[in-house]
C-alpha cells in the first residue's frame, strides 16, 4: 500500500508539471505564484564583480556550498529506489545538498532501506537530509537518521495532506511533543518544514521553543499536495482544499524575526525565485517538482544541466543585485505588490 503510494505522489505530482494546454481540471482554486509580487528596485549602480560572489551559506551550525537543495520526495518502492538514485547522482555533480522523502516506509518494512539508502551511497561526501513525520519516536528517528549517515532530520508537517489522503492520520496533538523529544533525542540539526501549505510565524515560533533548529516554510505555489491527494480519492473529494495554505513569500514574510533560521521551498519556478526567497530571509532555497519533472523528462544528465544554470544565474543575479554571500541579498530594496502586499499590511508586517 504504501509503496503504491509512493508511486503514486511521484506520478501525479509530474502530472501537474505537463505543459498547461491540458489542466486537470479548473484553476479557480488557485492563486498565482506570489513570488511574482515580490519585485526588486533596480539600481543600475549596485552590481558587482561576479569573482566576488560567493554561494556559500550558514545556518544552525550547517555549511552548505550553495543555497539550493533537491527537498523531500520519495524512497519506498523499486521504482523511486531509482529515482533517488538518479537525484542524488545529480546532486553529487552539482554540490546540491538533497533530502530523501519520508522514511516511514523503511521504518515499516527494513526491506525498503536500499531505496533510501541509495542516496548516501551516490552521494559519499554530500550532505543528506533524512526526512520523517512528526509522529515518529525518538527511536525511529535515530535509526532513520542512522540509516543515512544523515547530516540533518527533516520533520514534516503536512496536516492538509492527511485530511485528503485517504488513508491518512486523523490525529495530529500528538505531534508538537513528539518534535520535542526528536529534538532532544538526535545528535544532528532538526528541521521542520511544511509539504506546500506554509508555516506560519506562529508555527515558527512554537518550532523554536520544541528545540527545532530551523523551519522551511514549504508553502504553496507549487506542488500542490491537496490536489495529489484529491486525484487518489474516489468523488467526492475536497477540491475547495487545493488553494489553502500560506505562499512561499508570504510564509518568509511572516515567519521571518520569530527566531529560527528559514529556509525556503514551495512554487520556486527560476532563479529569480530562489533570489526572491533569499531576499526575502531565507538562507536556502528547495525544489522538488521542478527537478522530479527534469528527472523523468530527460534524465539525469538534463537535471544536471538544470541546476548547473540556475546556480550560473544565481551568480549573476547576485552579481547585478550586488550582493556578494546569500544573506546580503536581505539588504536589497524589494517592492511588495498585490495579494502579498495586501496579505502583510493584514498581518501587520508593513
Ligand atoms: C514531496 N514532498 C515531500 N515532503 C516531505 O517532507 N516528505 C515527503 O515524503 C515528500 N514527498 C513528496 C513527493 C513528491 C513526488 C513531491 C513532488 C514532493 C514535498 C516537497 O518536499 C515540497 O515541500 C513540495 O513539493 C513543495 O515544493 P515544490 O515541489 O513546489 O518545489
Amino acid at each position: 500500500m504504501t509503496a503504491h503510494r509512493k508511486d503514486d505522489h511521484v506520478r501525479l505530482a509530474h502530472a501537474q508539471y505537463a505543459p498547461a494546454s491540458e489542466p486537470s481540471r479548473p484553476d479557480e482554486t488557485q492563486w498565482p505564484n506570489q513570488f511574482d509580487e515580490v519585485r526588486f528596485v533596480h539600481h543600475a549602480l549596485t552590481g558587482t564583480d561576479r569573482e566576488k560572489v560567493s554561494l556559500t551559506t550558514r545556518f544552525a551550525g550547517v555549511h552548505w556550498p550553495v543555497p539550493l537543495y533537491i527537498n523531500a520526495m520519495t524512497g519506498g518502492s523499486p521504482r523511486t529506489g531509482e529515482i533517488n538514485r538518479d537525484l542524488a547522482i545529480a546532486a553529487r555533480e552539482t554540490g546540491l545538498p538533497i533530502a530523501t522523502g519520508s522514511m516511514s516506509p523503511y521504518l515499516k518494512d527494513p526491506g525498503t532501506a536500499s531505496t533510501f539508502s541509495v542516496v548516501r551511497r551516490e552521494h559519499p561526501d554530500g550532505f543528506v537530509l533524512a526526512n520523517l513525520n512528526a509522529g515518529a519516536t525518538p527511536e525511529q528517528a535515530r535509526r532513520a537518521v542512522g540509516l543515512l549517515d544523515a547530516d540533518a532530520l527533516q520533520i514534516h508537517l503536512n496536516t492538509v495532506q492527511e485530511t485528503v489522503m485517504p488513508e491518512g492520520d486523523r490525529a495530529f496533538s500528538h505531534w508538537a511533543p513528539g518534535i520535542a523529544r526528536i529534538a532532544a533525542a538526535v545528535d544532528v540539526p532538526v528541521i521542520v518544514k511544511e509539504v506546500g501549505f506554509g508555516l506560519s510565524g506562529r508555527t515558527v515560533r512554537e518550532l523554536r521553543s520544541l528545540g527545532v533548529h530551523a523551519a522551511d516554510v514549504a508553502g504553496s505555489g507549487g506542488t500542490n499536495f491537496a490536489r495529489i491527494e484529491n486525484d487518489r480519492r474516489d468523488r467526492p473529494d475536497y477540491a475547495y482544499l487545493e488553494g489553502w495554505g500560506l505562499s512561499t513569500p508570504a510564509a518568509l514574510l511572516d515567519a521571518r524575526d520569530c527566531g529560527l533560521p528559514l529556509l525556503a521551498s514551495g512554487g520556486v519556478r527560476h532563479p529569480l525565485d530562489i533570489v526572491r526567497a533569499l531576499a526575502l530571509g531565507a538562507h536556502a532555497v528547495g525544489a522538488s517538482g521542478p527537478f522530479l519533472t527534469t528527472l523523468l523528462d530527460g534524465g539525469v544528465d538534463a537535471l544536471v544541466r538544470h541546476i548547473t544554470t540556475w546556480l550560473d544565474h544565481l551568480t549573476a543575479l547576485m552579481t547585478l543585485l550586488g550582493a556578494h554571500t546569500p544573506d546580503a541579498l536581505a539588504h536589497c530594496d524589494v517592492l511588495l505588490t498585490g495579494s502579498l502586499r495586501a496579505f502583510c499590511l493584514d498581518r501587520g508586517l508593513m
